[in-house]
C-alpha cells in the first residue's frame, strides 16, 4: 500500500508573520493526521516555518532551487542554502517555472539530480497545456517530461522522488481534471516509471495530482487507484481549506 502525500505549495504568498500563523495552525490541526504532509513556503519564510514545523509530522519544502551548487548566480538559491534551513524536499519543474520562466526539461533534470545528490526529496511536476490536451498529446507530454526529468536518476534514489501531475489548464482555474482523466494520466506515468525502473519501483512511486484540488473534490480524486496525494495551491493558503484536504475521508 502506498501512503498518501498531501503537499501545500504556497507559491508567492505570505509574509513571515502570515506564514507562521498558517504553519502553527497546521501543526496543531494535523498532529493526528495519517498521511505524509509537506508545506512549501516562499524562500523568505522558510526559516520561520522551519522552526514551527520542526518535530511535527509536517515536512518543509522549497518551491524551486538553482541548478548549480553555488557561485555567481545572482538571485538564485542553492541546494546547500536550502539544506542549511532544514528543507526536506524541493518542488521542481512546476508549470509556472516551465512556462513563465522558461525552464526546460534539461535544466529541470539538472536540478533533480543535484537535489538528490545532496539528499533532498524531489517533487517533480509534469503536466500538459490545454492546447496539448486538445491535440490528444497529454500522455505524450507527461511521458517526455517524466523521462527527461528523471534522466540519470539512479534506481536507488527513486524512492526520494514523487511525481506531481498538474495539468496546466487546471491550475488556479477552478477546473479540475475528472478523477477518471487524472487517473488515466497517472497510470500512464506509472507505466513510464515501470519501463525505466521496473514494476516494483513503479508500484511504489507516489504520484500526486495538482490543479484546483479543494475540500470537496479531494476524496474522489484520492479514491482513484493511481492518485497518491495532492499538490495543493490556492486551497493550501488557509488551514480551513487545507486541513480537510489533508484529512480527506
Ligand atoms: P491550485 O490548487 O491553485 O490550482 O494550484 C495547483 C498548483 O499549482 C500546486 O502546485
Amino acid at each position: 500500500m502506498r501512503t498518501y502525500y498531501i503537499a501545500g505549495n504556497w507559491k508567492m504568498h505570505k509574509t513571515r508573520a502570515e506564514a507562521a500563523a498558517l504553519a502553527k495552525a497546521l501543526v496543531t490541526r494535523l498532529k493526528d493526521g495519517k498521511h505524509k504532509y509537506l508545506v512549501a513556503p516562499s524562500f523568505t519564510a522558510l526559516e520561520t516555518v522551519a522552526a514551527i514545523v520542526k518535530g511535527s509530522n509536517i515536512l518543509l519544502g522549497a518551491q524551486n532551487m538553482a541548478a548549480e551548487e553555488q557561485g555567481a548566480h545572482t538571485g538564485e538559491v542553492s541546494v546547500l542554502q536550502l539544506k542549511d534551513l532544514g528543507v526536506h524536499a524541493v518542488i521542481l519543474g512546476h508549470s509556472e517555472r516551465r512556462h513563465i520562466y522558461k525552464e526546460d526539461n534539461g535544466l529541470i533534470n539538472k536540478k533533480v539530480q543535484l537535489a538528490l545528490y545532496h539528499g533532498l526529496e524531489v517533487i517533480l511536476c509534469v503536466g500538459e497545456l490545454l492546447s496539448e490536451r486538445e491535440a490528444g498529446k497529454a500522455e505524450e507530454v507527461c511521458e517526455t517530461q517524466t523521462i527527461q526529468g528523471l534522466a540519470g536518476v539512479a534506481a536507488a534514489d527513486l524512492s526520494r522522488v514523487t511525481i506531481a501531475y498538474e495539468p496546466v489548464w487546471a491550475i488556479g482555474t477552478g477546473k479540475t481534471a475528472s478523477p477518471e482523466d487524472a487517473d488515466a494520466i497517472h497510470a500512464s506515468i506509472r507505466q513510464v516509471v515501470a519501463r525505466l525502473y521496473g514494476a516494483e519501483a513503479a508500484q511504489q512511486i507516489l504520484i500526486q495530482y495538482g490543479g484546483s484540488v479543494k475540500p470537496d473534490n479531494a476524496a474522489q480524486l484520492m479514491a482513484k487507484e493511481h492518485i497518491d496525494g495532492a499538490l495543493v495551491g490556492g486551497a493550501a493558503l488557509k488551514a480551513d481549506t487545507f486541513v480537510p484536504i489533508a484529512q480527506f475521508q
